[in-house]
């Protein structure tokens, strides 16, 4: 089936948020290092952001690096760290040529200065731009994000610019990372693994969850039409009965 024809256009998610994993087991798959996984990973990371842009999807999230990958081997770690900035140097190009604008969530002052310093040039270099807005969630962790929007929230209470009493939704929202994006509409995990670890717990309360068993490196455009053909063929209740949306 060709997914990309049947997707419906008028019915795109707004915000969709990945979890690229099995970098790792695909290196090992190949009897290579896993940083091999993570490189090549970022030919699939090109490939989802050029696919999400042209579709017209407003708002693409990954999910980079977790507050809880910090505890992998340095090595891996440095890896990493030093794959960021080389992709970001790589990659400013894909996103000036497609209108993209970056910008990234999470603890990003843990993230060591080199790469603190890449990303903000990027962000600032791409802040006009305004076809789709990537964000990476780098240094992210839920949990940190909620402790942190609590703090925030607490802080201000405290200082007397507000009563508790007007804590709502919308309150919450303003101090989340998230504070500029929609909530989640569809999430994506590849490599077969069915779990949130730590993302965006409080934006996904309405996604819609779609699982592959894709390895990240191997993913490709086609892959990503079909978690959307699959998404815009589920009916969204948001609690109310079948009958009422129809
Ligand atoms: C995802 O791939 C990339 C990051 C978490 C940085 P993994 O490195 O988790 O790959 P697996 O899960 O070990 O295969
Ligand atoms: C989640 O993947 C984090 C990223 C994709 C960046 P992990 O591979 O770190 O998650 P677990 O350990 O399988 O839960
Ligand atoms: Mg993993």
């Amino acid at each position: 089936m060709n997914f990309k024809e049947n997707i419906n256009p008028k019915k795109l998610p707004k915000h969709i948020a990945i979890i690229m994993d099995g970098n790792g087991r695909w290196a090992k798959k190949q009897g290579l290092m896993r940083v091999r996984g993570h490189e090549k990973g970022t030919k699939a990371v090109r490939e989802v952001v050029e696919a999400s842009a042209e579709l017209g999807v407003e708002n693409l999230t990954l999910y980079a690096f977790s507050t809880e990958n910090w505890n992998r081997p340095k090595v891996e770690v440095d890896m990493l760290m030093r794959l960021l900035v080389s992709s970001l140097k790589k990659e400013i190009k894909t996103l000036q040529d497609n209108n993209i604008k970056l910008n990234a969530i999470g603890c990003l002052d843990t993230l060591p200065p080199k790469a603190f310093k890449e990303l903000q040039e990027v962000i600032e270099k791409t802040s006009s731009n305004n076809r789709m807005t990537l964000t990476l969630a780098l240094s992210y962790g839920s949990r940190e994000e909620l402790c942190n929007m609590v703090k925030e929230i607490a802080n201000e209470v405290a200082a007397g610019e507000f009563s508790s009493k007007d804590i709502d939704e919308s309150v919450i929202n303003k101090h989340l990372y998230t504070r500029n994006l929609p909530d989640v509409d569809l999430l994506i995990r590849t490599s077969g693994e069915q779990r949130i670890s730590n993302f965006l717990l409080w934006q996904i309360a309405y996604a819609e969850l779609y699982f592959s068993e894709i390895l990240w490196p191997d993913y490709r455009r086609e892959d990503l039409y079909e978690a959307i053909y699959n998404y815009q063929n589920r009916e969204r209740r948001f609690g109310k009965t079948s009958e009422q949306l129809s």
